[in-house]
């Protein structure tokens, strides 16, 4: 017999099965064979969320969540951050390798040269009410924009895909500044092609009357943000994009799925949702008391814990170097404080200890973007602008898979089996 396999007895009729077992998984196919008579439809496995279930093999990002390591393509996040700009991890996270010098003047320049949207996005946009959540706005508009790209549908092209790729990374800094002014009722700034990325989307955010003072290592900072939100495997938004993309919808639909999932205060919504819980906590003086109700079930510590790091997220701790040196430029937040008595507190729970919780990205991001100037609403339009790069990397993959097919899980049906009309 062969030992990488799995043997698996069915009592129910006493027959014994091999299945392969590859990469530490098993085939969930291999199952349908364990039938217990002819019409039976054949085993299936139950997991709700996923918990247990590896949906594609990926080269992009790895994650040992028990020991706090992430990696793009195999280049420790610690590195990434430290050396790379933005640019070339979109880069490296979509073709596998950082660019070359050449590859990287193309791709800057490309990128550079697709910012503007076409005029009739300012209308849409204009037709949000004035107090139209900024990720509403851009979910809507980069759904939106695949009315504008028809040729997107060509998702089998390889150049079709990449112009698509340098399209909604180019677009995606202009929309986002776009929604904010629209919130603000401030007139467009328009894409800078003498800036870089993230000068040019901090300009076209915050420009007044056309000038606006760059600030390098806040812009630094916000770069090093985005490095960090880049890609997270097969998250919750990321999911999304594959499932939808597996449609073979073209990628601006299926992004905008991305954001649609990423906007919730589980996944990408819980930064502006630490922000909302520290002002309800107010001083570190009521700590104890939210903690307490924390732990009876009443809320959750947003920022802390994930579904796969079970220690400290490796990205929260290079980002609380981040925030020391944005800090330093912008001076302490009283927010600031609190998050940290609180993540002392937490951390020395029994509650928060046994289960694992630590502080995850979102934890301080809130407090950075803030100290930047950006409004708490705004937060997970930030981290969709990082999560850009993972989204469309993890997309071509899926669609280069042979493996894959349209995304159609299984159901247990626990309904009426049959009745009549009364
Ligand atoms: N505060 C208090 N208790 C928590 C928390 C929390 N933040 N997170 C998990 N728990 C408890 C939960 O109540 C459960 O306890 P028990 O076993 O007694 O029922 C246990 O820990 C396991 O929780 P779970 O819900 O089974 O864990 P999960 O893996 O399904 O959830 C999570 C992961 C991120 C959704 C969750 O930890 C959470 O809701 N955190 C707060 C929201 C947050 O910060 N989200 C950002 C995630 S990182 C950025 C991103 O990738 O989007």
């Amino acid at each position: 017999m062969a030992t990488d396999t799995l043997t698996i007895t069915d009592n129910r009729t006493g027959t014994s099965y091999e299945v392969p077992v590859t990469d530490g998984t098993i085939p969930a196919i291999a199952l349908r064979q364990i039938k217990t008579g002819p019409d039976d439809f054949g085993l299936m496995t139950y997991d709700p969320a996923f918990m247990n279930t590896a949906a594609c093999r990926s080269a992009i990002t790895f994650i040992d969540g028990d020991r706090g390591i992430l990696r793009y393509r195999g280049y420790p996040i610690e590195q990434l951050a430290e050396r790379s700009s933005f640019l070339d991890v979109a880069y490296l996270l979509a073709e596998g390798e950082l660019p070359t010098s050449a590859q990287r003047s193309k791709w800057e320049h490309d990128v550079k040269y697709h910012t503007y949207v076409h005029t009739k996005m300012i209308k849409f946009l204009e037709g949000f009410r004035y107090d139209a959540h900024p990720m509403g706005m851009l979910l809507g508009a980069v759904g939106a924009m695949s009315t504008f790209y028809p040729d997107a549908k060509d998702i089998q092209d390889p150049a079709n895909r990449y112009i698509q790729r340098v399209r909604l990374m180019a677009k995606i800094p202009t929309l986002a500044a776009f929604a904010f002014r629209q919130s603000r009722g401030l007139p467009f700034e328009f894409p800078r092609n003498d800036l870089d990325y993230i000068g040019n989307f901090v300009n076209m955010t915050f420009s007044i009357g056309g000038k606006h003072e760059p600030n390098a290592v806040l812009q630094r900072a916000l770069e090093i943000l985005l490095v960090l939100h880049a890609d997270h495997e097969q998250n919750c938004s990321t999911s999304a994009v594959r499932a939808v993309g597996s449609s073979h919808v073209d990628p601006f639909s299926a992004v905008s799925a991305g954001i649609a999932a990423l906007y919730g205060p589980l996944h990408g919504g819980a930064n502006e949702a630490v922000l909302r819980m520290l002002d309800e906590i107010g001083t570190k003086a009521q700590i104890p008391a939210f903690i307490e109700k924390v732990k009876h079930g009443e809320g959750r510590l947003m920022g802390f814990g994930h579904r796969v790091y079970k220690s400290y997220d490796p990205r929260a701790k290079l980002i609380k170097r981040v925030a020391d040196d944005v800090f330093a430029q912008t001076g302490l937040n009283p927010k600031l404080e609190i998050a940290l008595e609180l993540e002392r507190i937490a951390l020395e729970d029994e509650y928060f200890i046994s289960r694992k919780l630590y502080p995850n990205v979102d934890f301080y991001s809130g407090l950075i973007y803030q100290a930047m100037g950006y409004p708490t609403d705004f937060f997970t339009v930030l981290f969709a602008i990082g999560r850009m790069p993972g989204w469309l990397a993890q997309w071509q993959e899926m669609l280069l898979d042979k493996d894959q097919k349209i995304a159609r899980p299984r159901q247990i049906y626990t309904g009426i089996e049959l009745r009549d009309m009364p």
